[in-house]
């Protein structure tokens, strides 16, 4: 059972395998039911800190990957962290200079919660159309994007407003996710546009492998 502080079965299970998070457990669940991310192709991490899913990703691609957070993320081998918000411009333009080609995006972020249902069901969607026009402006046409949303009045809107977008979408439910929960997994394959030509305006301090002495 889950309990207020996250330290529940799976959270030790995670902490026992040297993951960061219980969040683990979705991706690997996620990755193993849908075909989203091939050997070679490169990802970016929305949301995150602390950066389990960012250890998953390395243990299924050898291509590159950057993970991006309000929060630091400490720095992991053969990654690429920044600190940024990922509904800036600057944060796309970085993306956009790290990577010649994004094949995967994903996105666990979640807002602070209020505890008012409403309110914060209408952050996650505010956060999931960032999340979709960030992947928008980056995404290689055929690229993948897999969001994490909550069900609810708001949610017909975005599934409607991703399918927009990709050639083929689909929901994911997974088996970590806690009791009750009303998470739920957006999964869109198939990226329909290329990539927008942006420019950089300023420029922030990013920690890459080279420079992170992780490696
Ligand atoms: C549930 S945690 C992510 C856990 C992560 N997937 C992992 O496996 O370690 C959600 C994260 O979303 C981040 N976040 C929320 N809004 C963001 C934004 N606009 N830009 C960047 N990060 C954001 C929060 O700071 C928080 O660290």
């Amino acid at each position: 059972m889950g309990s207020q502080w996250g330290r529940d079965k799976v959270y030790q299970k995670a902490m026992k395998q040297g993951y960061r998070s219980r969040a683990s457990f979705k991706l690997k669940e996620i990755l193993e039911k849908n075909l989203v991310l091939r050997p070679h192709d490169n990802v970016v991490d929305l949301g995150a800190a602390p950066g389990s899913w960012l250890q998953i990703l390395k243990e299924n691609t050898s291509g590159m990957i950057v993970g991006i957070d309000l929060n630091p993320i400490q720095p992991l081998e053969g990654v690429t962290t920044f600190t940024g918000d990922f509904s800036k411009p600057r944060t796309v333009a970085r993306v956009l200079e790290l990577l010649p080609v994004v094949n995967l995006v994903v996105c666990d972020a979640s807002p602070k919660l209020s505890g008012h249902k409403s309110y914060d069901q209408a952050r996650s969607i505010d956060l999931n159309k960032m999340a979709l026009d960030f992947a928008i402006q980056v995404l290689c046409p055929g690229g993948n994007l897999v969001m994490k949303s909550f069900q609810g009045e708001d949610f017909p809107w975005i599934y409607r407003k991703v399918k927009e977008e990709f050639f083929r979408v689909t929901t994911h439910k997974t088996h970590s996710s806690r009791k009750g929960s009303t998470e739920i997994y957006i999964i869109a394959r198939n990226f329909i546009a290329g990539r927008e030509d942006l420019f950089d305006e300023e420029s922030e301090e990013v920690i890459t492998p080279e420079n992170n002495g992780s490696s």
